[in-house]
């Protein structure tokens, strides 16, 4: 495919990840997903380990890791590929597109994390569950099902919320509280995600994303505020984080 033929590929479809697919074309997506790769601290070599993204949507960060060299990649999702709730309008098209476009083997199961497991699925060596925990009305749960399939490394992005209060604790968004998506259901504070983590049988949890300070946390609850974005006190007390869980932390991977 030439690359005016893959930009009007691209121009058809409504994307949610930035993915530059080589050739000049990189497809427009909502999220500003690079920016988003640096906060996770993706390991650079992925040399011959096996990957499982949970969330995948458009493949993003499948075919990251499969750019970086892992030999196994697994993207999971439901939802989005099915076009319900927040994926409405969007569907499988793009990352049907960006794993052709890219030329890379990537293998696709359609789940819902609460059905994942060892048996089905296999484990892996390295699982990414990125801005899905906040989605699911069960979180233990899901990170149970999350924990059974992670051979050694979890890499965790989630809103945050009540961040400053070290009591483990989550915040419940009833109806359309958190951005106005009826999907959105819990955001935990750290300590509540560590906990969480540590009961479902990861030894160590490191806290990739520095916690902002009340000062810079303040300030930013006022520019969301006035931007429309989120109530002041919402604002103040929500966060995204980044967390890493291992299992086995003397066979670190990466
Ligand atoms: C905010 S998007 C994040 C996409 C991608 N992981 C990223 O970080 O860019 C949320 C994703 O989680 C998926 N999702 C929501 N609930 C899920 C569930 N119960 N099981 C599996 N995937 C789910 C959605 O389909 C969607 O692809």
């Amino acid at each position: 495919m030439d690359s005016d033929e893959l930009q009007a590929q691209v121009a058809a479809i409504r994307w949610y990840h930035t993915i530059d697919l080589g050739r000049g074309v990189v497809t427009p997506g909502i999220d500003n997903t690079p920016e988003r790769l640096a906060r996770i601290h993706l390991p650079q070599d992925l040399s011959g380990k096996s990957v499982l993204d949970i969330g995948a949507w458009d493949g993003f960060f499948s075919i990251e890791t499969k750019r970086r060299g892992a030999s196994r990649v697994v993207a999971a999702d439901h939802y989005a590929w099915h076009g319900v709730g927040w994926g409405t309008g969007r569907g499988k098209a793009g990352f049907e597109l960006a794993r052709s476009a890219s030329n890379l083997e990537i293998e696709d199961v359609d789940v819902d994390v609460l059905d994942l497991s060892p048996e089905s699925l296999g484990t892996f060596d390295v699982v990414l569950f990125l801005g899905v925990l906040y989605h699911v009305p069960n979180p233990l749960l899901a990170l149970e099902r999350v924990a059974s399939v992670t051979g050694n490394l979890l890499i965790l992005e989630t809103v945050v919320d009540m961040i400053g209060i070290t009591r483990p604790a989550a915040a419940f968004y009833p109806g359309r509280e958190l951005s106005d998506d009826p999907t959105n259901w819990w955001g935990p504070n750290h300590a509540a995600v560590i906990g969480m983590l540590k009961t479902v049988g990861f030894s160590r949890v490191d806290v990739i994303t520095p916690t902002p300070s009340p000062i810079f946390r303040g300030a930013r609850a006022v520019y969301h505020w006035m931007k429309g974005k989120n109530t002041l006190s919402g604002a103040f007390r929500q966060d995204r984080a980044v967390f890493h869980a291992y299992k086995n932390p003397g066979g670190r991977t990466g």
